[in-house]
């Protein structure tokens, strides 16, 4: 490693570089650093971070890649902070992990914490024998605090690649599943299992136990947290009939963190890799109204040229915290790691690490 810097470069230096500029001091930085580095990018990243990934994927995927290249000291993770707390989680004690921004996060994982939902296992302890009952499930959009809470106490944690197969793990052990942070993803796939609607209750955090009766939580199946992603929710009922309308034998994909009256009006729903695979292998001429971030629909638009490819939403629905990974923030992290200098480094705590690990180990082996 050249060490011509003994203090890391600010990113302010990197602000003012054209696209060019910067495209060409990334190459340069990954092609000195050669295989010390990994980099890791989410299919909702933007062109000019996606084009100096290694490997481009869904969380689970990247999650994967992650646990299997331990020959890479550096993982340079152009995604989420979940993402990169995760690839810490399941790398290698000597590897790495940096995140180009730090405020890169994600608004749904914010939307449980450890103490609220802390709370919540109380309040079910005072009504049930929540240890023998309940298999808490996490969406891997979570802090790594809460997949320690899941791994401690007999739970999993899930992808949208996997929730079914994952409900399905925990069902089998213990009567009821607490999902949380995201409520739709959890509805979406149980409704898809055919769980009646009445075996489902919300759990509000704010509310006293959830905003349930006693009996409404005995009775429960699936106990479902108040939260959501606020770009998947801007999508509609009334865009898929829009789109089926103006254009007969359009077909419509989703994501599973769409509402459910989007996700039953739609042909296929699936993670982020999913809608990625089933449009690229589509017949050309086909038409595809797609409910996702739109970096995303808008790259799959232009490598699908000879298909049909439309955002299914009249506003413009971007995730603005993996917006936040632009050029002049990986081109930072890179050159300074090239320099010798590790910049944003993300590090889970030892002790979350054991337990949020026993909790993803359990997905890998269920996925
Ligand atoms: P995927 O795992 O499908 O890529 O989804 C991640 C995500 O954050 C979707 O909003
Ligand atoms: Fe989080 Fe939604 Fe962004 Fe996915 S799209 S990272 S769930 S805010």
């Amino acid at each position: 490693m050249k060490s011509v810097e003994t203090v890391p470069r600010p990113v302010a230096d990197f602000q003012a570089l054209t696209p060019e500029e910067l495209f060409a001091r990334t190459a340069a930085a990954k092609q000195a650093l050669g295989d010390r580095v990994l980099i890791l990018g989410h299919n909702y990243q933007r062109d000019e971070v996606i084009e100096h990934a290694d490997f481009r994927g869904d969380s689970l995927l990247l999650a994967k890649l992650a646990a299997a290249r331990a020959e890479r000291p550096y993982i340079v993770f152009c995604g989420v902070h979940f993402m990169a707390e995760t690839a810490d989680i399941l790398s290698r004690s000597k590897q790495t992990v940096i995140l180009p921004d730090l405020a890169a996060g994600c608004s749904m994982a914010d939307m449980a914490a450890i103490e609220q939902v802390d709370e919540c296992w109380d309040a079910l302890a005072r009504i049930i024998p929540v240890e023998e009952t309940v298999t808490p499930v996490v969406y891997v959009n979570s802090a790594a605090v809460l997949k320690a809470f899941c791994g401690e106490h007999g739970g999993i944690t899930c992808t949208s690649s996997n929730a079914r197969a994952v409900m399905d793990w925990a069902w089998a052990r213990r009567e009821k599943i607490l999902f949380f942070p995201d409520e739709h993803l959890g509805r979406n796939t149980a409704n898809k299992m055919g769980l009646p609607r009445d075996a489902m209750i919300v759990w509000d955090p704010f509310l006293p136990n959830g905003g349930n009766s006693t009996e409404a939580v005995r009775k429960a199946r699936l106990i479902l947290w108040k939260g959501h992603c606020s770009v998947h929710q801007m999508f509609q009922p009334a865009h898929v009939d829009y789109f089926r309308k103006k254009y007969p034998g359009v077909k419509v994909i989703v994501h599973p963190e769409c509402h459910e009256e989007v996700v039953n009006r739609a042909d296929l729903v699936g993670s982020t890799e999913f809608i990625i695979r089933t449009v690229s292998s589509a017949s050309a001429g086909t038409a595809w109204a797609v409910g996702t971030e739109l970096n995303l629909v808008n790259r799959l638009k232009r490598e699908q040229a000879d298909k049909r490819v439309f955002f299914l939403s009249s506003t413009v629905c971007q995730c603005a915290t993996m917006f936040r990974i632009d050029a002049p923030h990986l081109c930072w992290a890179m050159e300074n790691l090239a320099d010798g200098h590790v910049v944003n480094h993300i590090v889970v705590p030892d002790d979350e690490k054991a337990w949020a690990k026993i909790a993803l180990d359990r997905m890998m082996a269920v996925s």
